[in-house]
């Protein structure tokens, strides 16, 4: 099983969790066993988003301190059995490090076709705790300058700690504010400053944003699942075109 996958980002707010998040869901929906771990220590929100956050009692950090077994840390969505959750730790001094979380992973990935890991943002302790056991990362970028150098930093950060499996996601895209904005006169210009081959371009949805805050029972609602079904393809090996080309 090399399907440990890592999505991050340089800067916040590009829309990691709701990736990993949408992600999984098409994973699960084409017969997939996917673990997600929210490793934005100190910042989870995945247990709200999937509507688990009654659930939750141990996270990562009491699976490695002896308080639950790893196994125990581990929440199944109760909207699908092949959903399986391992919450952050609540509080930022839990923070595992890299080599702990390494072996935390690797103890639990074989129970699963995939494990997909939202990384905190930025290229600091909590990116490199969060990529350690990682076999290929997503970079999520929005097409705009800070963001897509956030991409940059973040990509020679993950070369540097030896992840060199990486694919570039563009969400929240939107044609015509791009025009109007004019950073890049094309998506092209956005892929080459990354240096990351496509593998998803995602548009601007808002539907996505109330979704996401409800829990995602409703996600057939949105003309975006046909685009991480098609992501979640991809990332299987199966060579299917872009859902969505902007
Ligand atoms: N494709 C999209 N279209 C519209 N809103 C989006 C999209 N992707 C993410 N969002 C919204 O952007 C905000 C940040 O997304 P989130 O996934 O929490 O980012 P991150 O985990 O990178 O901080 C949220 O309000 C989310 O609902
Ligand atoms: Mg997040």
């Amino acid at each position: 099983m090399n399907n440990v996958i890592v999505v991050a980002s340089g800067k916040g707010g590009t829309g990691k969790s709701t990736v990993c998040i949408c992600l999984s869901v098409a994973l699960v929906n084409q017969g997939k066993k996917v673990l997600l771990i929210d490793c934005d220590c100190g910042m989870r929100g995945l247990d709200i988003m999937l509507d688990m956050e009654q659930n939750i009692l141990f996270d990562a950090s009491d699976a490695v301190c002896g308080n639950c077994s790893a196994a125990e840390a581990v929440y199944q969505s109760k909207n699908n059995e092949n959903l399986c959750l391992m919450a952050a730790p609540f509080e930022v001094e839990n923070e595992l490090s890299p080599a702990v979380f390494k072996q935390l992973v690797d103890s639990l990935k074989d129970d699963y076709d995939f494990v997909i890991i939202d990384a905190p943002a930025g290229i600091g302790s909590g990116l490199v705790t969060a990529a350690a056991p990682a076999d290929k990362a997503l970079i999520v970028v929005n097409a705009e300058p800070t963001s897509v150098r956030g991409g940059v930093r973040l990509r020679k950060k993950l070369l540097n700690i030896g992840v060199d499996e990486l694919r570039l996601i563009i969400n929240r895209f939107d044609r015509k504010v791009f025009e109007k904005l004019g950073f890049y006169s094309d998506l092209d210009e956005v892929i080459e400053a990354v240096q990351t081959q496509l593998i998803a371009l995602i548009p601007y949805d808002i539907r996505l944003s109330v979704i996401m805050q409800r829990g995602v029972a409703g996600l057939n609602w949105s003309a975006v699942s046909s685009i991480f079904d098609c992501l979640a393809y991809r990332l299987s090996g199966k060579r299917v075109p872009l859902a969505f080309k902007g």
